[in-house]
């Protein structure tokens, strides 16, 4: 086992940067989830650390040994794509003891630890299998079993699950959750899936665009996302963000650019009235209320276990307000109705419009 520090690193592709510097410590044991945007610079950053894509600068540290320089295999780690091509023509036994074999691993070692691995992970009944009679999530396990065998000190995952279909990818990341649980590997997980960074991080580092956006658990970053992208990255449905200002008569009321007003729980601490802000709420924070705001419901989207309505916010003077609210529990609406929201209390979320970074508060 391991931790991994990463300090200052870089990468440029010829003269064009795509790295900008990104220092995250990794601690031994930890769970940690890239996540972001296409083309933001996770597997660029994971194969850094693979050793399998060279470093433009910065310090890469693997359990306290410098390692920028240090040969891929040397690095004790393994690592499991999206596309996890096993061989055909050998069964899953020999798969996961391929790479062993390729070492001069005796043969015994080898069927000891394809065992132990195939135990850890359920493969037991299908070891003298072909790879195309198993099914998608054992081809999955079978592409782990063979990163498992070579008992690394880090596990780097790039998008393992992205070529299954909906209902294994939730099987199989419970699974690889379950797994690092009992085998407590550190391990790196690159996706640009929010639900999975949610649901299987101890920490989520967000990326965007070769930088480092924010670092925390998953409830610290979506209880309070440090900017506007994390805010609009990380939940679905989105959060809202309404542009506008603190009216400055009544400091607690925020007035949107269109004329609504919202109520604001926490006072910013350095906002003057008058400056432009982005104003955050999650969809679930809305209530209905009797003596609420009015607005006309636009779209409604019940899935069974709770209802999305997309409103508009009456009493604009320029222009439309939409708003996205998620209800739990059913509520019969139609469009053109007229519904009456509230907010539960201290749900909002305030950010500079210039640099779209969080304010801080004052008595929160
Ligand atoms: N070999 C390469 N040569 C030049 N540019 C590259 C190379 N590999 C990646 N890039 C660029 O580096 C940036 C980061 O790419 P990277 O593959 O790390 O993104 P990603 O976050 O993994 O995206 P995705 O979610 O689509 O896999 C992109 O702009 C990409 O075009
Ligand atoms: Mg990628």
């Amino acid at each position: 086992m391991a931790s991994i520090a990463l300090h200052n690193i870089r990468k440029s592709y010829g003269s064009l940067p795509v790295i900008h510097g990104v220092d995250v410590d990794i601690e031994d044991g930890e769970f940690i989830v890239l996540v972001g945007p296409s083309g933001c610079g996770k597997s660029t950053l994971l194969r850094m650390i693979a050793g399998l894509e060279t470093i433009s600068g910065g310090r890469l540290s693997i359990g306290n040994r410098m390692v920028n320089d240090l040969p891929s295999k040397e690095r004790d780690i393994a690592m499991v794509f999206q596309s996890y091509a096993l061989y055909p023509h050998l069964t899953v036994a020999e798969n996961m003891g391929f790479s062993l074999k390729l070492r001069g691993t005796a043969k015994d070692e080898i069927g000891h630890r394809v065992q132990s691995a195939a135990k850890i992970l359920a493969l037991e009944p299908y070891l003298d299998r072909l790879p195309r009679h198993l099914s998608g999530g054992q081809r999955q396990r079978v592409a782990m079993g063979r990163a498992i065998v070579r008992d690394p000190k880090v596990f780097l995952f790039d998008e393992p699950l992205s070529n299954l279909d909906a209902k294994l990818r939730v099987a199989m990341r419970a699974e690889i959750k379950e797994l690092h649980q009992r085998l407590k590997i550190t391990t790196v997980y690159v996706t640009h899936d929010q639900t999975e960074a949610m649901t299987m991080a101890d920490r989520i580092v967000v990326m965007r665009d070769g930088i480092v956006e924010q670092i925390g658990t998953p409830l610290e970053i979506y209880d309070r996302p440090a900017t506007t992208f994390v805010a609009g990255f990380i939940g679905m449905p989105a959060m809202n963000l309404l542009k506008g200002s603190i009216q400055a008569d009544a400091p607690l009321i925020f007035r949107t650019e269109t004329g609504v007003a919202m109520p604001l729980s926490l006072r910013p601490g350095t906002a003057d009235p008058g400056e432009e802000l982005i104003y955050g709420i999650r969809p679930e924070q809305f209530v209905i209320a009797d003596e609420g705001t009015p607005a006309t419901v636009v779209v409604v989207e019940p899935t069974g276990a709770e209802t999305q309505v997309v409103a508009r916010i009456e009493g604009a003077w320029a222009g439309d307000e939409y708003v996205t609210m998620l209800f739990r529990e059913r509520i019969a609406v139609r469009p053109g109705d007229t519904i009456r929201f509230a907010l539960r209390a201290a749900s909002d979320h305030l950010f500079s419009a210039e640099t779209g970074r969080r304010l801080p508060e004052v008595g929160a």
